[in-house]
């Protein structure tokens, strides 16, 4: 049997009946087409259908569906006869109406075996498939549109994104503020409690601490009345003791040890005075007063008292100061002790530089003052040696110090911190280590 013209006809005769009926839910038509045992395989994984019944219950409820709704578009069929069985080959578009408009659906691929019956040519197995999604992307006008939507949502998301990288970046910010304020908090509540059991301490130590300077001055006192008296007696028994001057030196090394004990005592006593001024209301009240005049007053202070004590010492003194400040409310004797502490410091640490031998060395101290957002800024700039990492976290605690025995007692800073924090204001520090270290005191302006 040839494929001839008229054959192929009849074939597509039948062909088109069965789409014709399922497209118009012609249940007749189509079931007309249909061999006895029909098989379908659909497009979904569940659509296997072993028998002519269950393949017409299922085409019968897809025709419902269907019907009026869809179109085959560009449809391709190659019909060939392959012994006694015809094979027809089909892709075409499928085209479903939405809201009164036809919009491109899927790519679809039919397969359809028919043979021939005494009842006329029969359609005996079909098979639907859809080829995958993604492989004709942008090829027909259905697709560009969910192309474009696509892309639309692609622009919504990365328009979202970028908002949500832009709220995560004001959390981080945040949070970075938070964790700054957590570390003030903590480290003003440490200097809090150091302060009050500094204060505490000094207070237990200063009672025993009177009675030992006391008592080695009335001691001293003795020793010299009994060097005296030893003294004369020695000379009108000279020959009983013979010429050993030992009990003479004895009592001489007796009272020299005990002006050492005095006079140690003595430091311990300033010492314990020092400490105690961080428990002390100083009683002195807040007045109007000129930040700038103050700090000029501190400044000669200071220097004076350095160069009283070594007259080798020199430094460059620089002042900046804003004369549009006001007069602020402060304790001036407690604001200028403050001042007087930090530029001792700052003469300190650009003398030890100078004396490291440091080569065109200039010791520069810079105090200035400034206006800043309702805040009195004065800051004390020095180019000395700074402050490394390791020390930075202590210099506020109460006597912490890295000058020689003697020489500090490391409450300059701490009594500072307290007296500021009074005033409601706060200290910085910056600092690079070789390069120099400033200090910055900020006061709220409407003290
Ligand atoms: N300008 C500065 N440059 C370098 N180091 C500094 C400076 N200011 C303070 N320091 C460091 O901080 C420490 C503590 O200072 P603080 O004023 O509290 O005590 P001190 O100066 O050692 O003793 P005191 O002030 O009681 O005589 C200093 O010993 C020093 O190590
Ligand atoms: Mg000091």
């Amino acid at each position: 049997m040839e494929l001839t013209k008229e054959l192929q006809s009849d074939i597509e005769e039948v062909y088109e009946a069965l789409w014709d009926g399922l497209f118009n839910a012609d249940i007749e038509k189509y079931t007309s087409a249909l061999d006895d045992n029909y098989r379908l395989i659909g497009t979904t994984g569940s659509e296997f259908f072993y028998s002519r019944e269950e393949a017409v219950d299922f085409l019968k409820l897809t025709g419902e569906q269907l019907v009026g709704n869809i179109e085959r578009r560009k449809s391709q069929v190659k019909i060939e006869k392959i012994e006694n069985l015809i094979l027809i080959l089909e892709k075409f578009d499928a085209y479903v109406k939405t809201d009164n408009e036809w919009i491109f659906y899927s790519n679809v691929r039919v397969s359809t075996w028919m043979q021939q019956l005494s009842s006329g040519w029969k359609i005996v197995q079909q098979h639907f498939s859809v080829p995958d999604s993604k492989a004709d992307e942008g090829q027909t006008i259905g697709l560009e549109k969910i192309t474009k939507e696509n892309i639309e949502l692609r622009d919504a998301i990365k328009r979202r994104t970028i908002e949500l990288e832009n709220k995560n970046q004001e959390l981080e910010v945040a949070l970075a503020q938070l964790k700054a304020t957590q570390t003030q908090l903590i480290h003003s509540e440490k200097m809090a409690s150091l302060g009050e059991l500094t204060a505490g301490i000094a207070h237990e130590i200063q009672n025993p601490l009177n009675f030992v300077n006391n008592f080695s001055e009335v001691n001293i006192e003795l020793m010299e009345e009994l060097d005296e008296t030893v003294r004369e007696a020695i000379g009108n028994r000279q020959q009983a003791i013979g010429n050993s001057p030992l009990v003479a030196e004895l009592l001489t090394d007796i009272k020299q040890n005990l002006e050492k004990n005095n006079h140690h005592g003595k430091r311990a006593d300033a010492i314990v005075k020092g400490m105690l001024q961080h428990s002390r209301t100083s009683g002195l009240i807040k007045e109007p007063a000129d930040i700038n005049k103050l700090a000029d007053e501190y400044l000669r202070l200071a220097y004076q008292g350095l160069r009283a004590k070594d007259n080798s010492f020199n430094a460059t003194l620089q002042r900046e100061f804003d004369g549009s400040i006001s007069d602020v409310n402060i304790i001036p004797q407690d604001i200028g002790r403050v001042i007087l502490n930090i530029i001792n410091n700052a003469f300190h640490a650009v003398d030890e530089k100078k004396k490291s031998g440091i080569e065109k060395f200039e010791p520069t101290v810079l105090v200035s003052t400034k206006k800043e957002a309702g805040n009195i800024i004065i800051s004390i700039k020095d180019n000395g040696n700074g402050i490394p990492q390791k020390v930075i976290d202590k210099i506020f605690q109460p006597f912490f110090t890295t000058k020689p025995t003697g020489l500090g007692t490391g409450l300059g800073l701490s009594l500072s911190y307290d007296i500021i924090k009074a005033h409601g204001g706060e200290i910085k520090v910056k600092t690079v280590v070789g390069e120099g270290s400033e200090f910055i005191v900020a006061l709220p302006a409407d003290l």
